[in-house]
């Protein structure tokens, strides 16, 4: 395989985590439930019926994980913190030992000078929350901005970039539209109060890290560039709405200070729209795919439909393989907020294999290589024509609790065996870190 095209020597090499995927220690030192815990003790809610009661056991074995990054000669680890963890009902007082968790766990990354990049909402919300209304209470975005005001008080002498959000649409869609994720709801058009809040929340917390002296805030969003199925008008106007509601919902806010799909609404008060839009240092976007959509068939209760991707690879998930698909999602950021975007981080991407450990321990990870090969090669590409990406993230670092597919998906680049916790890294941790050393 050839070397990869060099990239901008400040750009930031980093992997991501999430807290409830990989921590365990889930009743630990206070931690309150979160709806994640709920949702996975539901029976049928999660496949195999797996929970992350003790995921990846990161939240004792966190010294092996950091020395796996060291050795991986990473930039930079992004990783979420559990909202439960530092105020188990989700309000009101601190929980100390929450916080002493975190703050070792950035002292180590330090040390080791890898930039700790924290998500303060990675999907858990705390289960009281979730018992006031969740997301779709408003209140829930005051509390959010305390919490955020809490961590940045404790982790901020040493964390110099933050993310608020993890992916609101999904959240906002798998969580309270369609029900397959916590906390299951299946409200259908009647959870877009959720974005609303989701977004609300992310503003007052981007004050709130800025008074704590954060140098660097932003939110990542999950960003899909969408394929008409056909030129037909049906297909263009169907491609158009489903832009709206997975992309520019929660872009336009942040970006442009605009929410068509939102205005009017009675969620939205006098003041929300400034909040939100207040200005973002950098711009978190997660890629997977690209999303094919045409006109929704009769009868619907959407006004779209997903289609699959004809010929091309596809991961253990089923996921189309569509490398280009990064550079036509940059440009097309690039051409829509024009002025207005701020610097980019791809803080995930990355795919799911079926791994298998051959007799001399080894995981040939072949196509998560050529995944990851294919990716920065489209990601320069854009670089080359003018975005301002900086920095790019692996989703992920381990092996780890996939939400509702539980522990089937493996992301890793390094394996876990789950019934011994024991780490392996596979071949594309060895290829990573090669082309890493390459870059400098
Ligand atoms: C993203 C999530 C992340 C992980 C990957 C595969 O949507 O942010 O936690 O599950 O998908």
């Amino acid at each position: 395989m050839d070397a990869l095209p060099s990239f901008p020597s400040s750009f930031v090499w980093g992997v991501s985590t999430a807290a409830y995927q990989i921590e365990g220690a889930v009743s630990e030192d206070g931690r309150g439930p979160s709806i994640w815990d709920t949702f996975a003790h539901t029976p049928g809610r999660v496949r195999d019926g797996d929970t992350g009661d003790v995921a990846c056991d990161h939240y004792h074995r966190w010294p092996e994980d950091v020395a796996l990054l060291s050795e991986l000669g990473v930039d930079a680890y992004r990783f979420s913190i559990a909202w439960p963890r530092v105020q188990p009902d989700g309000s009101g007082a601190v929980n100390p030992k929450g916080l002493d968790f975190y703050d070792r766990l950035v002292d180590e990354l330090v040390a080791r000078g890898i930039a700790a990049v924290p998500t303060l909402f990675h999907w858990d919300l705390p289960q009281a929350l979730e018992d006031a209304g969740g997301w779709l209470n408003r209140e829930t975005s005051y509390r959010f901005a305390e919490y955020a005001a809490a961590v940045a008080d404790r982790l901020g002498d040493r964390v110099g970039r933050w993310i608020t959000l993890n992916e609101p649409i999904v959240h906002m869609a798998q969580g309270y539209a369609f029900g397959t994720h916590a906390p299951g709801r299946e409200l259908m058009f009647d959870a877009l109060p959720v974005a609303h809040h989701q977004l609300l929340g992310h503003g007052l917390a981007v004050r709130a890290l800025r008074a704590g002296g954060a140098a660097e805030v932003m939110i990542t969003n999950n960003c899909t560039p969408v394929v008409p199925a056909s030129d037909s008008e049906a297909d263009l106007a169907a491609a158009a709405v489903y832009d709206g509601f997975h992309n520019r919902l929660f872009l336009d806010p942040v970006l442009l200070g605009e929410n068509p799909l939102l205005d009017g609404a009675p969620c939205v008060r006098d003041g929300d729209r400034e909040i939100i839009a207040t200005p973002l240092d950098a711009l978190g976007v997660n890629y997977y795919n690209p999303t094919r959509v045409a006109a929704a068939p009769d009868g619907s209760p959407l006004p779209f439909e997903m289609l699959p991707i004809e010929g091309v690879p596809t991961t253990a998930f089923g996921w189309p393989v569509v490398p280009g698909g990064l550079r036509d999602l940059l440009a097309g950021l690039h051409d829509r907020y024009a002025g207005t975007l701020p610097p980019i981080y791809i803080t995930e991407s990355g795919c799911s294999t079926v791994d298998e450990v051959t007799p001399d321990g080894r995981i040939h990870d072949t196509a998560r290589i050529d995944y990851l090969d294919g990716h920065l090669r489209a990601l320069h590409q854009a670089i080359g024509e003018g975005v301002d990406v900086r920095g790019y993230f692996v989703w992920s670092l381990l092996d780890n609790f996939e939400w509702a597919e539980g522990y089937q998906q493996r992301f890793g680049l390094v394996r876990v065996d789950y019934d011994t916790q024991r780490r392996t890294p596979k071949d594309s941790f060895g290829w990573l870190r090669a082309a890493l050393r390459d870059q400098r």
